[in-house]
């Protein structure tokens, strides 16, 4: 059993929740009393399971999770915060985290400070280079002072400027290692008779530096000074100071500004955020050349929950709105450019309760064209952020005959979707009502038919005579085939991409954090997706030097399976069969649940009981379609 895991064994959750202040009540398998992460107080809607080890909101705040989330929901604490606490409590020894010895940190120091020296390297050359400091000024219009305050600099001709400049201070195998040189393939090197193998990575490119959000240098980013060289952008490669999935460009200067004006806006290019940042708007960032990932939002999400993406038309616009929908469930959590992919958003902005708004920009302009144009344009765009929904209804309806059925009926086919999406009841009303607006037609003609919950009664009942006799506080079942799966993935991240191939075909969504109920495993699982998503290192590498910081200590049994797995084709087949299980467990629960939830609504004579219907209906469609796909994967074998 590994560590987590035991804490989990050892703490009654019902114990740690009460003591929290929350008052439960025994009701069945459960407990359930008022949601301590939201306001109210009328309706019982928190729901803790001890078999389980976990809790669920059927409110609004509609969270869930086991102790450590609990703790961390309620203290503020992070994962690592909340596992000392824990195992703390439990008796447990955690086994000292792996900090940084002072070996490496002083190792890092080392990086940086070559990458500071690079910084003032390109600024000298860029300073020697007065025609492309004169397109920074005249075609972009930035002042001295704005090229000084963000350090661009310029990369020289040539192969080895850098490298010679550098090689008597520092180690070949550092500049490499940060990613200023690049290697040749020793083949090459043979054939070409180079007696060097690394030659500089940058060449004829305007400098940006890419600092972290505290203001220490990670990489850089280089722009095309020949509109014929390829590629446009070139970035550093992920190293262990910069990964492009966790820095948001400009966060250091806009970080202050964030907070003060509580709004971060997020634009798709470097000279953007520069342009803006010289006109005088600062809470601005972008990401460099990748999707929005969830950790780039938590880094925002520590100023500000109000979020604005300035997105140009190609990536906001009708064809990528219907491209996002159409693959939504595929999409979901995968990078590709900054696209516009409602259903992630959306499922983003309620795991981090942030608020988040688009604006598409106008005239095909580009955020520092707007500002060149006019000043005050921009702030007034900004003001006028929809919220995604939104911007899909009005993106959808543009330049349509909204009398035509046809066309409202294909509306709603795309819109109720995201709707059912959204984590609020109210939310959920509110749109409707839009929705219903828009269309011209009655909000009852967009309620979806509901599906007759036939399939759920059997299985309902073997699941519940399963747990009934089981232990208060014994681990769950599910814990260990969480944990298989997680190993398998960790061994061979790519089946991942077939996994959710598999999943899609059935109709159902990739794989995501929410397929596993504990937070440590949900953090684990978050490794392998971005090990995929990232083409730098070998996935597997990447997964394990990337292991959150107390996990690499104490997953070890997740880690070293060293059972010979089976084929891949069988493979996959096993996994998709097990996350469905997974999936179906989790819905009845829910279902069965809410059944209980309405009950004790029903009995207290409050009629309070259309969300949690709303919620079955949910559960229940995803029921019907996990037996389907079950079917299929049965008559497979
Ligand atoms: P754009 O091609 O829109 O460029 O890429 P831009 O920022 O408007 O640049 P200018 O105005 O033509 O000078 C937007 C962003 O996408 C990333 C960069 O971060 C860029 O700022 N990108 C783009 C890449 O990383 N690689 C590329 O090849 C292209
Ligand atoms: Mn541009």
């Amino acid at each position: 059993m590994s560590t987590t895991d035991e804490i989990k064994s050892k703490i009654d959750i019902v114990e740690l929740v009460s003591e929290a202040g929350v008052k439960l009540r025994k009701s069945g398998r459960s407990y359930t009393g008022f949601c301590p992460f939201h306001d109210n107080k009328n309706t019982p809607a928190f729901v803790v399971w001890p078999e389980l080890g976990t809790w669920k909101c059927y409110g609004a705040c509609n969270e869930s999770g086991d102790i450590f989330k609990f703790v961390m929901k309620k203290e503020g604490l992070d994962f690592k915060e909340a596992l000392q606490k824990l195992a703390a409590r439990a008796g447990v020894q955690v086994q000292e985290f792996k900090r940084d010895t002072p070996e490496v940190r002083e190792m890092y120091d080392h990086l940086r400070e070559l990458l500071e020296d690079a910084v003032i390297f390109y600024r000298n050359h860029l300073l020697k280079h007065p025609e492309v400091l004169a397109y920074l000024h005249d075609k972009r219009g930035l002042t001295d002072s704005t090229i000084e305050t963000f350090g661009l600099g310029y990369a020289p001709h040539g192969y080895d400027n850098l490298l010679k400049h550098f090689l008597s201070k520092y180690k070949e195998q550092d500049l490499i290692d940060v990613g200023l040189l690049s290697v040749r393939d020793v083949e090459d090197a043979r054939v070409t008779q180079h007696t060097t193998r690394a030659y500089d990575k940058f060449r004829n490119r305007i400098m940006f530096p890419i600092r972290d959000e505290n203001g220490k240098m990670a990489g850089f980013g280089g722009r095309i000074v020949d509109p014929n060289d390829m590629p446009k952008f070139m970035n550093s490669p992920d190293t262990v100071l910069f990964s492009k999935s966790r820095i948001l460009y400009g966060l250091d200067r806009a970080r202050k500004p964030i907070r003060a004006a509580d709004q971060a806006v997020i634009v798709e290019g470097y000279l953007d955020v520069i342009a803006l940042h010289q006109a005088g708007y600062e809470n601005v960032v972008s990401p460099m050349g990748t999707a929005l990932t969830e950790d780039q939002l938590r880094l925002l999400k520590r100023s500000t929950r109000k979020i604005v993406l300035a997105l140009d038309p190609d990536a906001a616009g009708q064809k990528a709105v219907l491209r996002g929908l159409d693959a939504a469930r595929s999409a979901m959590d995968r990078e590709g450019e900054l696209g516009f992919d409602a259903r992630g958003l959306i499922h983003n902005e309620a795991r981090l309760q942030a608020d988040l708004r688009v604006v598409a920009l106008p005239d095909g302009l580009d955020p520092d064209e707007l500002v060149a144009r006019d000043k005050d344009e921009w702030a007034k765009l900004i003001e006028n952020a929809k919220p995604i929904v939104t911007h899909v209804m009005d993106v959808l309806s543009a330049g349509q005959n909204l009398n035509d059925p046809k066309i409202k009926n294909q509306i709603a086919a795309q819109v109720l979707p995201l709707i059912e999406d959204l984590p609020t009841p109210m939310e959920r009303e509110t749109y409707r009502q839009a929705l219903s607006r828009m269309l011209k037609v009655d909000e009852r003609a967009l309620q979806i038919q509901p599906v007759a919950p036939k399939v759920t009664r059997r299985p309902r009942a073997a699941e519940q005579s399963r747990h009934v006799n089981q232990p208060v506080a014994a681990v769950n079942p599910n814990l260990k085939v969480e944990s298989y799966c997680l190993g398998v993935l960790f061994r061979k991240p790519a089946l991942l991409y077939r996994l959710d191939r598999k999943l899609q075909e059935f109709g159902l969504s990739a794989l995501a954090v929410e397929d596993f109920e504990y937070t440590d495993h949900q953090l684990l699982f978050s490794v392998v997706r971005q090990a995929v998503e990232q083409d730098e290192k070998d996935h597997h590498h990447f997964a394990m030097s990337n292991l959150p910081e107390p996990m690499g200590s104490f997953s070890k049994d997740i880690l070293a399976q060293e059972e010979d797995l089976p084929l891949e084709d069988k493979l996959v087949e096993e996994l998709v069969a097990r996350f469905i299980d997974l999936r179906r467990a989790h819905a009845m629960t829910n279902i069965s649940q809410l059944r209980f939830l309405q009950e004790e609504e029903q009995q207290q004579g409050s009629a309070n009981i259309k969300p949690y219907q709303e919620q079955t209906l949910q559960f229940t469609r995803l029921l019907n379609s996990l037996d389907q796909a079950k079917k299929k994967t049965l008559s497979k074998r």
